[in-house]
């Protein structure tokens, strides 16, 4: 292990972190991916059971903003690359508890930095502390224009406040500690292993079940959504050919509104579930809007298409048929994950 890289990927038994964990323990032999996760509601081991025994990959259960076991392992281990993605990550969740944002994303993201720094600031050569990051630290765009990296700064939830201190922090301990870090800013993923808490997971499970689907305000909301595979695909290319100290925006170059992503969810679940076009739609139910609700998010992603070569593999249509079968046919994988903490949340959230 001496020679190869060792890295440390936080957040690897969520959603996206598990599908990085993933195509880096395949595709990377010769590394050692260390996955550090505190296992919250949000993470679940089910979603790597099956790479939990290669060679090349521990799994670490331990919270981020835990000074002294952050420390420790990087004694220990001697990471030399970090792939945070460890966060609270759910808007609606941060407007009901956002300390608990402030805290894991924040914190969390100063305790990693420290130990990177304390550990390797005599040499930091070959050395990366990468970021993962969200397009939502931009704030809101109106009905034009794009997200660029350029985009000043202006978040409007808990959660994106949170997501851009902890970039603003990476940022500054490279100015002030010349510390190697990249950061990236993405827009929506969806796939499979999603929490049922976000929008397309929540509308499968609640379809599936007969339940109404809730649409906050009027559904004229934009997001631009990327296929979590394409998202990872990015990243193991940023991670290895990014520049320093540079921002990238990742996009799916596929902007939907709210309603009408619904309606094309609704279509192709009748469809598979072998439902009348126009049964699911009928669940649709116009609800109470989110609070500081952003109106668009739109990327450009031309940086890492030009610099990179990187672009969306799959059409949209596509990836969210992929994803519907996947949830059709990992049911087990829902009921378990929808029992628990779940439950409660969803009654606060809709009830
Ligand atoms: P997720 O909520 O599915 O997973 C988060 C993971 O972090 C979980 O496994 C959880 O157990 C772990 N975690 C939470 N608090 C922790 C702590 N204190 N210590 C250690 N582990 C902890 O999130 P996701 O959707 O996979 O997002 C991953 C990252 O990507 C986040 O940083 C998020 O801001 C960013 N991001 C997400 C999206 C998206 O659409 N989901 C888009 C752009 C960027
Ligand atoms: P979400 O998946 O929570 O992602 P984000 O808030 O990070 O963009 O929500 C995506 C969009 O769907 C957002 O505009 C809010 C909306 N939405 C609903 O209309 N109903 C819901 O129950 C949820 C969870 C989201």
């Amino acid at each position: 292990m001496s020679n190869s890289k060792k890295i440390l990927i936080t957040g690897g038994a969520g959603f996206i972190g598990s599908h990085v964990v993933r195509l880096f323990v395949k595709k990377y032999p010769e590394y050692h991916i260390f996955n550090l996760d505190a296992l919250t509601y949000a993470g679940n081991l089910e979603n790597l059971s099956d790479i939990e025994n290669e060679a090349n990959y521990t799994f670490i259960k331990g919270d981020i903003t835990d000074e002294t076991l952050v420390d420790e392992l990087f004694k220990k281990y001697r990471f030399n690359s970090v792939i945070h993605l460890a966060a609270e990550s759910h808007v609606d969740r941060s407007i009901s508890d956002p300390l608990s944002f402030v805290k894991t994303n924040i914190i969390g993201t100063m305790v990693l930095l420290n130990s990177f720094k304390n550990l390797w600031k005599s040499d930091f050569s070959n050395k990366l502390f990468y970021h993962i990051s969200t397009d939502e630290v931009y704030g809101s765009l109106g009905h034009t224009g794009l997200f660029k990296e350029t985009t000043p700064y202006d978040p409007n939830s808990p959660y994106s406040a949170s997501k851009a201190g902890s970039d603003h922090f990476v940022r500054a301990y490279g100015e002030t500690y010349g510390i190697p870090y990249i950061i990236s800013n993405c827009s929506n993923n969806y796939g499979q292993n999603q929490f049922p808490e976000k929008l397309i997971p929540l509308f499968i499970n609640n379809i599936i079940n007969n339940k109404p689907l809730p649409v906050y305000g009027d559904g004229n909301y934009t997001r631009d959504w990327l296929y979590v595979k394409d998202h990872a695909t990015a990243i193991d290319l940023i991670f290895h050919k990014g520049k320093l100290s540079e921002t990238y925006n990742i996009g799916g170059f596929n902007e939907w509104k709210n309603i009408d992503l619904v309606k094309l969810l609704c279509q192709q679940m009748d469809v598979k579930l072998g439902r009348k076009q126009g049964a699911s739609e009928e669940l649709i139910t116009f609800v109470k809007d989110r609070p500081g609700h952003d109106l668009r998010y739109a990327i450009d992603a031309s940086k890492i298409n030009k610099e990179l070569g990187w672009y969306p593999s799959v059409t949209f249509e596509e990836g969210l048929s992929k994803t519907i079968e996947w949830y059709l046919n990992n049911q087990t994988w829902l009921d378990n994950i929808t029992s628990g903490d779940y439950e409660s949340y969803y009654q606060r959230q809709y009830s």
